[in-house]
């Protein structure tokens, strides 16, 4: 190798750092960067390397100083590398290219779903009558509901083609998906001594055709409560406390007679808000049998219970024509609520 004048080795220095800065700098993604990066830092045959070879035909006293402007030049190509490394590893080809005077991508916020809505609203209002939230399970046997509601073998309730019983092993008792949430109100009262005042919100399952007021899957608001002296009295206020504070304002409540095996007497619930009389549910005074069923004293305890359709009173309170549409998964029905 011939001898370097230390000006021709700081000339080549120069022209090094210009030219890998200026490659590095523009490397536009991974591919080119490590093109670039092998071209300047190449363990072999980078040019970088080339520029080291130079400085054993330097006059040895000229040698610190070039070492210096080598070690100089190493350390920026190195830093020319990170950087680029970073702005392909980030994706923007050029900083310049961010505009932070841009607005910003919106987040879309979700909101509960109105049936969703519904219930945490009646939780909340018949917590205050102090009636406590429990939840049962929607795979139920046969006990839970319909021996213990005393609905009987025979009673047409119990038919396959008005339930949605599930396969089981030859042998086993059959369990179907409940079909009313008055289920319960027996699984509570199996654990627990009176008094009691409960309430259960959730699904419950019936082979119902569609239409504007029903759906095969759709959701019940239980109410029990048990205590000596209960009389209809107390189940009248406690709808009507519900349903006006549900709804808002003076809501009528209307009991119509009507029959279910677990209460005597029985009645069908009405409730009337802005002129209108809507069903909403049955209710009534807990059958002795059940409560001796589940073990109370019948003589020495009295409640009520009611069921009602939380599809059809969210309808009603917010005006929606059709149940199903709770159920589209439309998210401009569903974003008004
Ligand atoms: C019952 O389910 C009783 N367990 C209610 C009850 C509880 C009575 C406690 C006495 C004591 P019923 O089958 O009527 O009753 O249903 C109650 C309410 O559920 C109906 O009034 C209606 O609001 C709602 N409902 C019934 N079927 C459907 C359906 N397919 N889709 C939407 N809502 C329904």
């Amino acid at each position: 190798m011939g001898t370097t004048s230390l000006d021709g080795f700081r000339a080549e220095v120069d022209r090094l750092r210009d030219e890998a800065l200026a490659t590095l700098g523009s490397a536009a993604d991974e591919s080119a960067l490590e093109r670039g990066r092998i071209e300047f830092a190449g363990a072999r045959s980078g040019r970088l390397k080339a520029v080291q070879k130079l400085l054993g035909g330097l006059d040895p006293a000229d040698r610190p100083e070039a070492g210096r402007l080598f070690n100089e030049l190493k350390e920026a190509i190195a830093s020319a590398i990170a950087a680029a490394q970073g702005r392909v590893a980030g994706g923007v080809a050029d900083a310049a290219a961010i505009d932070v005077t841009l607005p910003g991508e919106p987040f879309r916020l979700g909101h509960l779903h109105p049936i969703t809505q519904t219930i945490r609203r009646v939780q909340e209002i018949m917590a205050r009558l102090g009636f406590e939230s429990v939840d049962g399970p929607e795979v139920e046997d046969q006990w839970h509901n319909f021996e213990a509601l005393a609905i009987g073998a025979e009673h047409p309730a119990r038919d396959p083609l008005d339930n949605f019983y599930l396969a089981v092993a030859r042998g086993a008792d059959p369990l179907l998906l409940r079909s009313q949430t008055s289920t319960v109100q027996i699984r509570v009262m199996e654990r627990r001594p009176p008094p009691l005042r409960i309430v259960s919100l959730g699904r419950v399952y019936r082979p119902d055709t569609a239409d504007a007021t029903h759906y095969p899957m759709f959701h019940q608001v239980e109410g029990l409560l048990v205590e000596p002296g209960t009389t209809m009295a107390d189940l009248k206020g406690v709808l009507r406390f519900l349903a006006s504070s549900f709804l808002g304002g003076d809501v009528h409540v209307r009991f119509r007679p009507s029959f279910f095996p677990f209460t005597e007497p029985s009645v069908e619930v009405d409730m009337e808000w802005g002129g209108r009389w809507v069903e909403m549910g049955g209710a009534g005074m807990v059958d002795p049998a059940v409560l001796a069923a589940v073990g109370y004293d019948p003589a020495a305890v009295s409640g009520f219970a009611f069921g009602l359709g939380v599809e059809r009173i969210a309808a009603r309170r917010h005006g929606v024509a059709d149940i199903r549409d709770f159920y589209r998964n439309d998210v401009r029905f569903l974003e008004q609520f």
